[in-house]
C-alpha cells in the first residue's frame, strides 16, 4: 500500500498530520466493520482501504501499539490486562480514546473503524461525535462465518511483531516461516488467541457487539457479507454490496 497515509495520528493520540495527506476524496468513505473475533475485519479493512483510500482504524491495533509504550498510564495498564483475559475493554477508556483522535473521524480521507464500535454505549457516542460535525456513516459491513472456521482462522494467525501484518500458516503464510514479509520482523501468536481468550471474546462478542446489528439494521445502513473465500472474493463481495447501497461513489 505505497503512498498510504500512515496512521500517526491514529497511533500516536495527537492532532499529527499524515503524512502523506489522503488523497481529497468527493465523497469519502465512512466504515464500521462488524463480526466476531477473527472472522477477517483486519484484512477486509486493509484490503478494503486499498480501495477506498480511507484508513483502517482498529482500536485492537491501538491497544497492542499501547502496550509497547514506555509508561503506559495506570487505565491503559487495566485496559491491556482486560484485552490478555479476552474481555472487552471499558466503554470509558475506549471512548475517550477514540475522542482524543477525533481528527480521524473528521479525516477528509475517510476510515474504517475496526473493533469500534462494540458495544451499544460505544456506538451511541460514535453517533454523537459524527453529529456534532454533521458527518454521518455510510454503511456499517457485518462478516458472518461458522465458528469452526472462526477457530482455525485464530489458531492459525500470526502477527508481525514490528509493522502488525496479519498472516495466517497455510492461508496467507509469509514467505520465509515466522518473518514478516514486509519489514523482516518477527512473526508472534497474539496474547489472546490461546482458547482461554478466545472463549471469552466470543461470550463479549455474543453478550456486548452482537446486539449491534440490530442496532445498525434499524438505520439502513447494515450490510451482512458471508465471509467465506478468500480474502479477495470477500473483499470484491463487500465493495459490490457497498456500491448497491450507496451508488458508485468512487
Ligand atoms: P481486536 O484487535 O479488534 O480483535 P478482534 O475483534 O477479536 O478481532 P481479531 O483481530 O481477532 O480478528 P479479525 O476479525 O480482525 O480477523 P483477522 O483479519 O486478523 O480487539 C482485541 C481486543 O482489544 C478485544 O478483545 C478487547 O479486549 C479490546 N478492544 C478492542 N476494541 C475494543 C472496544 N471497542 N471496546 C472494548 N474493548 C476493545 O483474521 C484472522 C486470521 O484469519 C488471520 O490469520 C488472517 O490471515 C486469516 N484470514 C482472514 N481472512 C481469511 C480468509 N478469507 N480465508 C482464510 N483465512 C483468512
Amino acid at each position: 500500500m505505497s503512498g498510504h497515509p500512515t496512521r500517526q495520528g491514529w497511533f500516536s493520540g495527537e492532532a499529527v498530520e499524515c503524512n502523506p495527506l489522503p488523497p481529497p476524496r468527493e465523497h469519502p468513505y465512512r466504515l464500521v466493520l462488524l463480526g466476531p473475533p477473527g472472522v477477517g475485519k483486519g484484512t477486509q479493512a486493509t484490503l478494503l482501504c486499498e480501495y477506498t483510500r480511507a484508513c483502517h482504524l482498529s482500536t485492537g491495533e491501538l491497544f497492542r501499539a499501547a502496550k509497547c509504550q514506555h509508561a503506559p498510564s495506570p487505565a491503559m495498564l487495566l485496559a491491556l490486562d482486560a484485552m490478555r483475559r479476552g474481555e472487552l475493554v471499558s466503554d470509558e477508556v475506549v471512548i475517550s480514546m477514540v475522542q482524543e483522535r477525533m481528527t480521524c473521524l473528521h479525516c477528509p480521507g475517510g476510515f474504517s473503524l475496526d473493533g469500534f464500535p462494540r458495544t451499544v454505549r460505544q456506538a451511541r457516542e460514535l453517533d454523537r461525535m459524527l453529529a456534532e460535525s454533521d458527518l454521518t456513516l455510510d454503511a456499517v459491513v457485518c462478516y458472518e462465518l461458522p465458528l469452526e472456521e472462526i477457530v482455525a482462522r485464530l489458531g492459525g494467525r500470526r502477527t508481525c511483531s514490528d509493522c502488525r501484518a496479519v498472516y495466517h500458516v497455510t492461508a496467507n503464510p509469509p514467505a520465509v516461516p515466522d518473518v514478516c514479509d514486509q519489514c523482516g520482523g518477527a512473526l508472534v501468536l497474539r496474547e489472546d488467541d490461546h482458547p482461554t481468550a478466545i472463549r471469552r471474546r466470543m461470550q463479549a462478542y455474543r453478550a456486548d457487539t452482537a446486539p449491534l446489528i440490530d442496532y445498525y439494521a434499524a438505520t439502513g445502513k447494515l450490510i451482512r457479507i458471508e465471509a467465506v473465500g478468500t480474502p479477495e472474493a470477500i473483499r470484491a463481495r463487500t465493495v459490490e454490496a457497498l456500491h448497491a447501497l450507496m451508488g458508485a461513489v468512487a
